[in-house]
């Protein structure tokens, strides 16, 4: 980390080019959800999701606690029955249409949010319950799975209330892994893990399902887990998918201000939108397909804001809480001057807002100090509402 943040390239902001496997793929799909509601009670906890992904591909589904991110997976397992719509598995129709294919039968893995493990089966024998009937003396390849989820083959002997929480969730991966499946769904399946083991033990399960050609769905609650580990991101926002798309689409061209901020900082500002030029504290911003004219909301990740001692706009700092590699920067900007060969409007922006940035040099950024800022590439607008 020699090198100061401003000066580093970005090529993120650069214009998107990729496109995703799955979105190019979709004629080649291995699920297909169309449609599908589901309610428990009088409560309807899906209201209508569309969801294809690609053979081989990997899925993220992020979105708030109580979405129904669960209760899709436990459709696509066959745990559950849609009330409404369908879903298709390499083309074939597994549920709705007057079809269904029970469970066992879908070659789907499943590693549930809280692991469910036998309570009476030790360790190895769980692991083992996957690997089937012909597979069960096989301890060699316990032992090899157990290593895929950083787990020391030592503990097949142990029974499931002999492990922590992070343990229990590796062993129901490692179990779920040994079944070969075609399809593959994690239900936040690293959650209890720390820092540095989620990230080992998300590397060598990826690396494992990549090789084997297995499609992934991954839930999880950490955005930066679903923006590195997927091909495509779901969005779930009360029963329905809000956007997906690409990782790089979703966190740099958000459909709405609740998928910005949920994937991530996001600054919002007020800004006045004309052609494609939105005006605000931060200056001119471009933006590509603006939704509307006129007064809109405008999204820039922090990292676009750089501090640069050539920035054509000021900011005084107002308070700073560092965090360990970067230190979080408020910034009060400057109010819009209000434009003279204009009437009066009250819905101009007024600017002036505090904004929240990183930095990497704690010192720079002491309260009350004047910094000078620069915007790189394009800002997100949202209509004002
Ligand atoms: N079997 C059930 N009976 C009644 N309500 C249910 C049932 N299963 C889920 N729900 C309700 O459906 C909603 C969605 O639940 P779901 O478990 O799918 O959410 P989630 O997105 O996975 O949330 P979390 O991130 O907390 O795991 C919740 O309000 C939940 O209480
Ligand atoms: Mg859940």
């Amino acid at each position: 980390m020699s090198q100061p943040r401003e000066t580093r390239p970005r090529p993120e902001y650069a214009a998107p080019q990729r496109v995703s496997a799955s979105i190019a793929a979709s004629t080649d799909n291995h699920l297909e959800v169309d449609g599908a509601t589901k309610s428990f009670g009088g409560t309807q906890v899906l209201k209508g999701v569309n969801l294809a992904v690609a053979k081989g591909g990997t899925t993220a589904i992020v979105g708030p606690s109580g979405s129904g991110k669960t209760t899709l997976l436990r459709l696509i397992a066959g745990f559950e029955a849609p009330d409404a719509g369908s879903i298709s598995l390499n083309g074939q129709l597994v549920a709705g249409g007057g079809t269904w294919t029970p469970a066992h039968r879908r070659q789907v893995g499943y590693v549930a949010q809280d692991g469910a493990l036998f309570p009476h089966l030790s360790v190895g024998q769980n692991v083992a319950f996957g690997l089937g009937r012909h597979g069960r003396a096989a301890s060699a390849r316990v032992a090899e799975l157990l290593e895929m989820v950083s787990m020391d083959p030592a503990y097949a002997k142990r029974r499931p209330n002999q492990l922590s929480g992070g343990q229990q969730q590796r062993v129901a991966l490692a179990r779920a892994l040994a079944r070969e499946p075609e399809l593959m769904l994690l239900d936040e399946p690293f959650s209890a893990l720390d820092a540095g083991l989620r990230t080992a033990t998300r590397r060598a399960v990826a690396k494992t399902l990549t090789a084997a050609g297995v499609t992934t769905i991954l839930v999880t609650h950490d955005q930066a887990e679903a923006l590195s580990f997927a091909d495509q991101v779901a969005v779930m926002r009360d029963g329905r998918l809000a956007q997906i798309g690409n990782p790089f689409v979703v966190y740099t061209r958000p459909a709405d201000q609740a998928t910005a901020e949920f994937l991530g900082d996001a600054v919002i500002l007020e800004a006045w939108m004309e052609g494609t030029l939105a005006t605000c504290s931060l200056g001119g911003i471009p933006v590509r397909r603006p939704p509307a004219q006129g007064r809109v909301r405008l999204m820039l990740r922090p990292e676009q804001i750089r501090i640069a001692e050539d920035g054509p706009i000021r900011g005084v700092v107002v308070d700073t809480d560092y965090f360990g590699p970067e230190t979080t920067v408020r910034i009060q900007l400057a109010p819009l001057t209000p434009d003279p060969r204009r009437p009066p409007d009250p819905h101009q922006p007024k600017g002036g807002e505090i904004i929240s940035i990183r930095h990497w040099n704690a010192m720079l950024a002491r309260p009350g100090n004047e910094l000078s800022l620069r915007v790189v590439g394009e800002g997100v607008a949202f209509p004002f509402a």
